[in-house]
């Protein structure tokens, strides 16, 4: 299995083919939609020999082409499973890490899990998802992996004057916002309760800490996500936080709205975040910690012996690793949601004297190819 999810073969010239829909064992009749000199791209015509693990897409959705699953043909216990197969293969060919620890750390449910959604809108103003590798919107009444709070607004919503929109609900508050980005958007169709625009709040509560999530910040797929990453995290942290003091915080990079600061109960930290939105929200969900709104790259450092880092998908890269190391950090856990963006990294973490002590996979995007994943570095 390839990160982004397709099946690998390979072709009679010795080629590398990267087959949609395909699976580790099966034999699989495909049509190759893309022909480049190293390498092909295919598509399942026909299923001759199936794995064990394929099963029907419960969804419906899936058959109209909707995008938003990848995985729904794998069962949920052969995902994660093979999310710890493609972080390890990521860590051998591009870490050149052939024995990396690597282990399965848990999956939240696979049905309900997410609070939140960011929905495409289609030219009635109904919302929807893309179709896989394509612009057409497959509009939505419902959504089996969306919890039944955020499903129940999905029918009745519309939206005009905005591409996209994002509805999210607080699983313990029973609040709700919603979020088009285009300053002239209108929004409709939505029951009295929920907040619309940049500034709307909610309250989720995770690890005991109620946490204010704004529309415009980031928030994980949902609270149970949100949960299983902080415990996650604080594992990995180890004895490290008891060492948490005045002098060496707790450094929270790219921390949102405080959620791991927040989380671990750290009594000092330095949450570095880009986002005026979820600086604001940090500033309130974690009062013991210092909140700089930076690009973490441009932060002056200061000394800490425990950083956690959880960056967007293109990971730290180089600037942000030379940034980090000057914290002199004893030990960075690093939260990837890429596992190539981790192995390169691992590459220039280890540049900087870090190791890699093990890496913990999670599932926190069921029927999808996503992967999270919490690495331990040590110098
Ligand atoms: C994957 S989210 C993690 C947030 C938080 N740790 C959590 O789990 O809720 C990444 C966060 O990094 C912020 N961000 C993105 N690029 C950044 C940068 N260059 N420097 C600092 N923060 C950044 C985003 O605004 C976002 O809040």
């Amino acid at each position: 299995m390839a990160a982004g999810g397709d099946g690998i073969g390979h072709l009679p010239d010795g080629r590398v083919v990267f087959v949609d829909g395909a699976l580790p064992g099966e034999i699989v009749e495909a049509r190759i939609v893309m022909s480049k000199r190293d390498f092909a791209r295919a598509v399942v015509a026909e299923v001759r020999d199936a794995s064990p693990h394929r099963v029907a897409p419960p969804c419906p959705e899936v058959a109209n082409g909707c995008g938003g699953c990848g995985w729904q043909h794998i069962s949920p216990e052969a995902q994660l499973a093979w999310k710890v197969d493609i972080v390890a293969d990521a860590l051998r060919r591009t870490a050149k890490l052939p024995d990396a620890t690597v282990r399965a750390g848990g999956a939240v449910g696979p049905w309900g899990y997410r609070s939140g959604m960011r929905l495409a809108v289609a030219a009635d103003g109904r919302v929807g998802l893309r179709a896989a590798a394509s612009h057409r919107i497959v509009t939505l009444e419902t959504c089996p992996v969306a919890s039944p709070d955020l499903a129940a607004l999905l029918s009745g919503v519309r939206v005009h004057g905005a591409d996209e929109v994002a509805l999210r609900v607080g699983i313990a508050s029973g609040e709700a916002t919603a979020f088009a980005h285009a300053g002239s958007a209108q929004l409709a169709g939505l029951p009295a309760h929920v907040g619309v625009g940049p500034a709307a709040v909610l309250h989720e509560t995770v690890a005991g800490r109620s946490l204010r999530v704004s529309a415009a910040s980031f928030f994980q797929s949902g609270p149970a996500a949100a949960e299983m990453l902080v415990a996650a995290v604080r594992e990995a942290c180890g004895d490290s936080l008891g060492s948490v003091s005045p002098s060496s915080p707790l450094l929270d990079a790219y921390g949102g709205c405080g959620l791991f600061t927040a989380g671990l109960g750290a009594s000092h930290a330095v949450i570095v975040e880009s986002s005026v939105s979820a600086c604001a929200d940090a500033r309130v969900n974690a009062p013991e910690a210092v909140v700089v709104e930076s690009m973490f790259e441009r932060w002056a450092p200061t000394p800490v012996n425990l950083a956690v880092a959880d960056p967007a998908r293109a990971g730290l890269g180089r600037s942000a690793v030379e940034v980090l190391s000057a914290t002199g950090a004893a030990r960075v856990v690093l939260v990837s949601c890429d596992p190539v963006s981790l192995a390169r990294d691992t590459t220039l973490l280890a540049e900087h004297g870090y190791r890699h002590r093990g890496s913990t996979v999670l599932d926190l995007f069921p029927h999808t190819p996503h992967i999270e994943v919490v690495t331990v570095f040590d110098r």
